[in-house]
């Protein structure tokens, strides 16, 4: 029976010094329930009562080293895994990376959150409404009733005789006056269309921002300081502000609003084509019968509104001489902002 233990020791050595040997196999070959280690121990009962220890203790130390040794295979195995994997996934930290391209915003997009940081800055919220607009809000709430000439140098598209894709972010005013009493301070960018033919100034699609402050007293002179910081803080402290009498069906007094030019400082130059001056917005006294239409009342209230072409007022900041150039998504264009 010694012999028999020192055999099975020696087999089971001897099984896993081979390549690659699967451990747990020897593991249940030598050790398990059916195993020879096993099968000797059953065996003891035909031994006498003195041998019987001996060979207990010496079945045991066998077993023991078995499980030595089988530990000892398993643990080089799992490191030779590791260190195998190591050298297979080696990584160079020190090779050039792929720069990954990363986008920015549109210029348009660009322009539009600085004025309405500027406009935040001094109070204001803003206010959104829909393109596709009844007639009601876009024109007759507007003091454009049918027929007003006005309706000609905004023609847009008209989905039925009563919805069209709005021609002016004015609408918004209306909108924002029929929900909310004054105090009033908002301003709403916008998406807006004319049936244009497409140039290098026009675009049936562009942008608007409106402006629009309803309330006690309010007069022109607030109209020119908010228009006058506007101005300053988007084109320079240096900025100054000319009112041109003007017409709106829906602001009386209204005006056209000039900023000094500010490359030449006024002096006349390319940028302003000689004028000195650049036209950007169009602004007002908020007619009385708009309020009305609102349901506000005139002998109390009174408000000032402006509104002004973003593609316009982007152009001139950065001298863009192309309108399309907004639209058309070229990279070498979008890359320079
Ligand atoms: N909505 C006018 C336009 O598109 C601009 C404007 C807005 C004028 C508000 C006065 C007051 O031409």
């Amino acid at each position: 029976m010694k012999e028999k233990l020192q055999q099975i020791k020696q087999a089971a050595f001897a099984e896993l010094q081979t390549p690659d040997c699967d451990t747990e196999a020897v593991r249940v070959k030598y050790l398990g329930k059916k195993g020879e280690l096993t099968a000797v121990l059953r065996g003891m009962g035909a031994l006498t009562p003195e041998e019987r220890p001996v060979v207990g203790q010496m079945a045991n130390d066998v077993r023991a080293e078995i499980e030595a040794a089988l530990t000892t295979v398993v643990a080089a195995a799992k490191e030779k895994a590791l260190n195998d994997r190591l050298v297979r996934e080696k990584l160079d930290v020190t090779m050039p990376g792929k720069c990954e391209r990363v986008g920015h915003q549109h210029p348009l997009t660009r322009a539009q959150r600085e004025m309405e940081e500027i406009f935040i800055g001094m109070g204001f919220e803003i206010a959104e409404g829909p393109e596709v607009e009844y007639d009601y809000y876009n024109f007759q709430a507007l003091n454009i009733p049918e027929n007003h000439p006005a309706r000609d140098t905004q023609d847009t598209f008209y989905i039925t005789d009563k919805i069209l894709l709005r021609s002016q972010t004015s609408p918004v005013q209306v909108r924002v006056m029929e929900k909310q009493s004054p105090p009033i301070r908002v301003i709403s960018p916008g998406r807006v269309y004319r049936s244009d033919a497409l140039d290098a100034t026009h675009s049936p699609l562009f942008h608007q921002m409106e402006g629009l402050v309803v309330d006690k007293g309010i007069t022109m002179s607030d109209l020119k300081g908010t228009l006058e910081t506007f101005a300053r803080k988007m084109f320079g402290d240096k900025t100054e502000i000319r009112f041109r009498p003007h017409h709106f069906p829906f602001t009386e007094p209204s005006a056209e609003v000039d900023v000094s030019c500010f490359v030449c400082g006024g002096k006349g130059c390319r940028v302003c084509k000689g004028e000195g001056w650049i036209e950007i917005l169009g602004a007002g006294m908020v007619h009385p019968f708009v309020l009305q239409n609102c349901g506000i009342d005139p002998e109390v209230y009174s408000g000032f509104a402006f509104g002004m072409g973003l593609e316009r007022v982007t152009m001139t900041r950065y001298g863009i001489d192309d309108i399309r150039l907004f639209y058309e998504n070229d990279e070498r264009f979008l890359k320079q902002f």
